[in-house]
């Protein structure tokens, strides 16, 4: 859990604040009034059916769509700055589906994190950092292609994190890994979260992992809250149950 310093802050900082955010494709609407608050320090938890519009609100607070309504990040508001802009300001994501540059070595590809992070003020001390952080130094100069899916995954967030962000947003990180890959993961993301003071977002399917790493968690469906609290409370809502997590969740199966 967190530490008691991070907890002091709790409740009088928030990092990032959407309000009545709306994202419309044609029709479809993506995401339909949305409104959420990140504490400082916290790790919060997005889940839904498939489609609710969970990557699309990653896509909004990063600044790839234009959208209705607004974002407030780090006491300023960023509805509509461009994506490095924002990645500039502090907010750093991974993909939903692993990309890494196959050709390029670790080390090379936390330089790039680093350089898009800061323009003009590459630091390879901090790099160097990273890399211990992700206990690369064995492979610092092996291309990313030769990395098992566990390593790309570390490598992706190790590459978000040379950006120096203040908030990591994660998309579904546990996708296609095995029960000692994930246990592995929810470990690495706590340290991001205790040992360098980064805030977390994560959106993920396996509840488990939410309500273990989470401390206030989201759930959406077709663009629109159905329930925002504290993992048991949520988890235990009727709303969730009946819409998301299904009877089986409920009798404990
Ligand atoms: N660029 C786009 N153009 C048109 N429709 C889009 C676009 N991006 C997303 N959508 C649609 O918006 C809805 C929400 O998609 P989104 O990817 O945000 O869902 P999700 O909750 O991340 O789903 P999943 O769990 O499958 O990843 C879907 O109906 C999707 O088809
Ligand atoms: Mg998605």
């Amino acid at each position: 859990m967190m530490t008691s310093s991070a907890d002091a802050d709790h409740g009088a900082h928030p990092i990032l604040t959407a309000s009545h955010i709306t994202k419309k494709f044609g029709e479809l609407v993506a995401v339909n009034d949305l409104s959420f608050t990140v504490e400082r320090g916290q790790i919060f938890g997005i889940a839904g059916p498939n489609g609710a519009g969970k990557s699309t609100v990653y896509n909004l607070i990063t600044g790839f769509y234009p959208f209705e309504g607004r974002i407030d990040f780090d006491g300023r508001d960023i509805t509509g700055l461009q994506p490095h802009r924002i990645c500039q300001l502090g907010i750093a994501r991974t993909f939903q589906i692993p990309q890494t540059f196959p050709s390029l070595t670790v080390e090379k590809s936390l330089s790039v994190g680093n350089r898009f992070g800061a323009p003009g003020r590459f630091d390879p001390a901090y790099v160097d950092e990273i890399i211990r952080f992700l206990d690369m130094q064995a492979i610092r100069r092996q291309p990313t292609g030769q990395l098992n899916l566990l390593g790309k995954k570390k490598l992706m967030m190790g590459a978000a994190l040379a950006t120096r962000p203040k908030i990591l947003m994660l998309d579904e990180p546990m996708a296609g890994s095995n029960t000692s890959e994930i246990k592995d993961l929810m470990a690495f993301i706590r340290r991001i979260n205790e040992d360098m003071g980064v805030t977390i977002i994560i959106i993920e399917h396996f509840m488990k992992v939410l309500t273990e790493l989470t401390e206030t968690l989201l759930i959406i469906e077709t663009g629109s809250e159905i329930c925002c609290g504290d993992p048991v409370t949520v988890t235990s809502d009727p709303r969730v149950i009946e819409s998301y997590l299904g009877d089986a969740y409920a009798d404990g199966n």
